[in-house]
């Protein structure tokens, strides 16, 4: 991936940090993206740190400003910025936290998008993968604000697949189910972690997905449910 330019936000997330260094590992000159994000977090001069909030129109057309004036342009993509909020059931569920997962897991997702389409369609390719949630597909009961923004953002990845598959770019979602993640051991220390989507073997397909050998999966939605499938 020499020569590539890659955008991961969340990058120093559970998921993100494995993502960045898997880009950087392959070659690919990297920003990564997050709300706080320090140059020292990721040991290498490919990388760049980029502090952004891209819940917000504003901020993610600031980042892909920056990345033309600095980088020239985008090659790749990759958007593991999400959130999560559970344990109300629909007629409990407030106002601000339908809200914040709107924010957190749409709105991010469509600014961003917004905001980077026109510099990959320029560049003459790209290779766009969002990372959704198996509660997408199978909401279960206490998670519907999460479930419900993680379907929009499926939707709205297939919808941009078709819009630009005439420009050599190609959009997927990844869903993971539950990821073996500091934080989940952390809010669920007694479980099976054995049974958890290792983040490692998530940032491997991302890898594959946007290497040139990807070019083929467009439009794809891909359960990654461990060994509790
Ligand atoms: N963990 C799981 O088990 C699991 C399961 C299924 C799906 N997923 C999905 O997988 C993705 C990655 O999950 P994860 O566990 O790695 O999440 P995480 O550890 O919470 O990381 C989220 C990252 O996004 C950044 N971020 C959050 N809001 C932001 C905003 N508005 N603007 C810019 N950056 C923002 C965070 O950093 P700052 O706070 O510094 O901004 C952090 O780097 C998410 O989309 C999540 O919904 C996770």
């Amino acid at each position: 991936m020499k020569g590539k330019v890659a955008l991961v936000t969340g990058a120093n997330g559970g998921l993100g940090t494995y993502v960045t260094q898997a880009l950087l590992d392959a070659g690919a000159t990297v920003v990564g993206l997050s709300r706080k994000i320090q140059q020292s977090e990721f040991n290498s001069p490919n990388f760049t740190a980029l502090s952004a909030e891209i819940s917000s129109a504003d901020g993610a057309k600031t980042a892909a400003d920056i990345l033309v004036s600095r980088f020239g342009g985008l090659d790749i993509l990759v958007h593991t910025v999400g959130g999560f909020a559970g344990g109300q059931s629909i007629s409990e569920t407030e106002d601000a936290t339908f809200q914040r997962m709107f924010d957190v897991n749409l709105y991010s997702t469509f600014y961003l998008l917004r905001a980077a389409l026109p510099v990959m369609r320029k560049t003459g390719n790209g290779r766009i993968v969002a990372i959704g949630s198996r509660a997408a597909l199978e909401p279960g009961a206490g998670v519907g604000a999460y479930s419900a923004s993680k379907a929009a953002m499926v939707s709205l990845i297939r919808t941009v697949a078709q819009e630009n598959k005439d420009a050599g770019i190609t959009a997927n979602v990844i869903l993971p189910g539950t990821m073996d993640t500091p934080a989940n051991r952390k809010f669920m220390a007694n479980a099976d972690f054995s049974k958890w989507v290792r983040p490692a073997a998530v940032a491997s397909l991302i890898g594959w997905l946007v290497s040139d050998a990807g070019k083929d999966v467009n439009g794809a939605v891909i359960p990654v449910y461990g060994s509790d499938v």
